[in-house]
């Protein structure tokens, strides 16, 4: 269906939240599911996590980050602007339940898309404390909508602008240290880039602690027809669009993920460079 936007905030760094009218979406949308999006005839589809929704109002909110061609041309519509294929919601939604203390991780734009999580594990009772980290604290998405749900809340930036000075993971280690004597932590869940889940995955394991990650799999179709999303799970072989994109940290075959998502990057590059070259860009940051 087409979207028509009806908000849109420059969130720095590059990182913009538009709303965008999608009434069928926003009826059956559950946190953890995502939409694919098609700008033009043209363009690629591109999936992007539903950030937030409001059943009444018939709108999705889309928090991105203008990376590469499509995305960079996704930030230049406008209140007004409608986008040609809005596809969704997709995915397995989250399983949410109560189950006792979370540490919920979000690292970059992975922010954006444990949010809506937070918010369905706080409403399912659960005690949230959140970790959230970015290059420098100007790159920090949604941090007083995360605070404010959160029982607690961690920053940690890479130059040491706020917060823990260094990664996500450095301050997950602290608190499951300092968690240890008081019932220890239950389930983590992380999204963000496949380094930051991969080494969530490495910390948890051997204190046992169920731990969810979102796999951002190179995707096309995102309904289980083209294999371009697949990963290795315990060895077995699942499609991220309609299996996931949430599974289980400890089974997931990191190393293949990231080296798929490695084998598009000169054709992603060379679309960029066409892209900046027709709207008469002359370097290309990449
Ligand atoms: P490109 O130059 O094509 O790619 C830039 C980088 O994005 C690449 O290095 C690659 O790792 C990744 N990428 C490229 N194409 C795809 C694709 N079709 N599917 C997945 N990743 C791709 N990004 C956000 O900023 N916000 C979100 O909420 C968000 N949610 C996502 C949810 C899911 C389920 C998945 C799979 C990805 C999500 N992404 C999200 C990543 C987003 O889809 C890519 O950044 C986008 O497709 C990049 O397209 P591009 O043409 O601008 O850049
Ligand atoms: Fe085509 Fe998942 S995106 S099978």
């Amino acid at each position: 269906m087409t979207g028509r936007i009806i908000v849109k905030k420059d969130l720095g760094g590059e990182n913009y939240l538009i709303e965008v009218t999608t009434p069928q979406i926003a009826s059956r949308f559950k946190a953890g599911q995502f939409v694919i999006i098609r700008m033009d005839e043209k363009g690629e589809r591109i999936p992007l996590t539903v950030a937030d929704y409001d059943s009444g109002k018939g709108t999705i909110t889309l928090i991105f980050q203008a990376v590469g061609k499509s995305t960079r041309q996704l930030a230049t519509l406008n209140v007004g602007d409608t986008i040609l294929d809005c596809v969704g919601p997709l995915g397995k939604p989250s399983e949410i339940g109560e189950f006792g203390r979370i540490i919920c991780l979000g690292g970059g734009t992975g922010i954006a898309c444990i949010y809506p999580l937070i918010k369905a594990l706080v409403n399912a009772k659960n005690e949230v404390i959140s970790i959230i980290g970015a290059r420098t604290a100007s790159l920090l998405l949604l941090e007083d909508e995360i605070s404010a749900l959160s029982l607690r809340t961690c920053v940690a930036t890479d130059d040491g602008s706020k917060g823990h000075h260094g990664f996500v993971t450095e301050v997950l280690m602290n608190l499951l240290d300092e968690y240890k004597n008081s019932d220890g932590v239950q389930r983590v869940v992380a999204i963000g880039p496949p380094v930051m889940m991969k080494a969530v995955a490495g910390i948890t394991r051997p204190h046992h602690i169920k731990t969810i990650v979102s796999l951002n799999s190179i995707m096309l179709d995102g309904t289980g027809m083209c294999g371009s999303c697949r990963v290795f799970i315990d060895g077995e072989m699942k499609l991220t669009c309609i299996d996931g994109p949430e599974f289980d940290a400890h089974k997931v075959n990191f190393e293949d993920l990231i080296s798929r998502l490695e084998m598009f990057k000169e054709k992603e590059s060379e679309a960029l460079k066409h892209y900046l070259n027709i709207k008469g860009v002359s370097k290309c940051s990449r």
